[in-house]
């Protein structure tokens, strides 16, 4: 059984990650969205929250599961009996930072393979900052986001 990690701080989830994560389970038997967090970025919405959000998203796809993870990708990957890390690609501008993170991962774990995935051209601007930045400014991020994040993004410009 093929299975993999799909990683990510996923503050919030965007289209962008529900296309990269279709993508993935179309490929593996199975895939876990491991939800971390990234120590130089200070989230907006709770661990709780992104995962919950998380396994909203995923309700349609049997074979995806949400988890939360810390410390090192490579050991949660280990402990899951994953044999690859998935990561989307948008721009040129992400290689540099996804092969510093690929490298580093290959040289804590051999066999453990990065596979990047191609984002579809439509959502390929979408990042969550941009989202964010969108949402606290009162903008439409319907066309960014799943419903379910918009709802929240929007409750919490409420301040519900
Ligand atoms: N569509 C839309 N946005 C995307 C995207 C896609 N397909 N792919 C990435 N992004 C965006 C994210 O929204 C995020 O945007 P932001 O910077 O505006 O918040 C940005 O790209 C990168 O975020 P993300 O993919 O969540 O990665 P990250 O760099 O925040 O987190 C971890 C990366 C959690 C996987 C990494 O930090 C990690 O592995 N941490 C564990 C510790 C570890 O093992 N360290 C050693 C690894 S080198």
């Amino acid at each position: 059984m093929k299975k993999a990690v799909y990683p990510g701080s996923f503050d919030p989830p965007t289209l962008g990650h529900v296309d990269i994560l279709r993508r993935a389970a179309g490929l593996f038997d199975e895939v876990i969205v491991a939800v971390g967090a990234n120590t130089a970025k200070k989230p907006m919405f709770s661990l709780e929250e992104r995962v919950a959000m998380l396994q909203e998203i995923v309700a349609e796809l049997p074979n995806v599961q949400v988890l939360p993870f810390d410390g090192l990708l490579v050991n949660f990957a280990t402990q899951h009996d994953a044999s690859a890390v998935i990561r989307g690609l948008r721009a040129v501008s992400d290689f540099e930072n996804e092969f510093q993170m690929a490298l580093a991962n290959r040289t804590l774990a051999p066999n453990l393979e990065t596979v990047f995935l191609m984002t579809s051209a439509e959502v390929m601007f979408v990042s969550s900052s941009i989202v964010k930045e969108i949402a606290s400014l009162g903008g439409d991020v319907s066309g960014l986001v799943p419903k379910n994040v918009a709802a929240r993004l929007m409750r919490m410009r409420e301040g519900s």
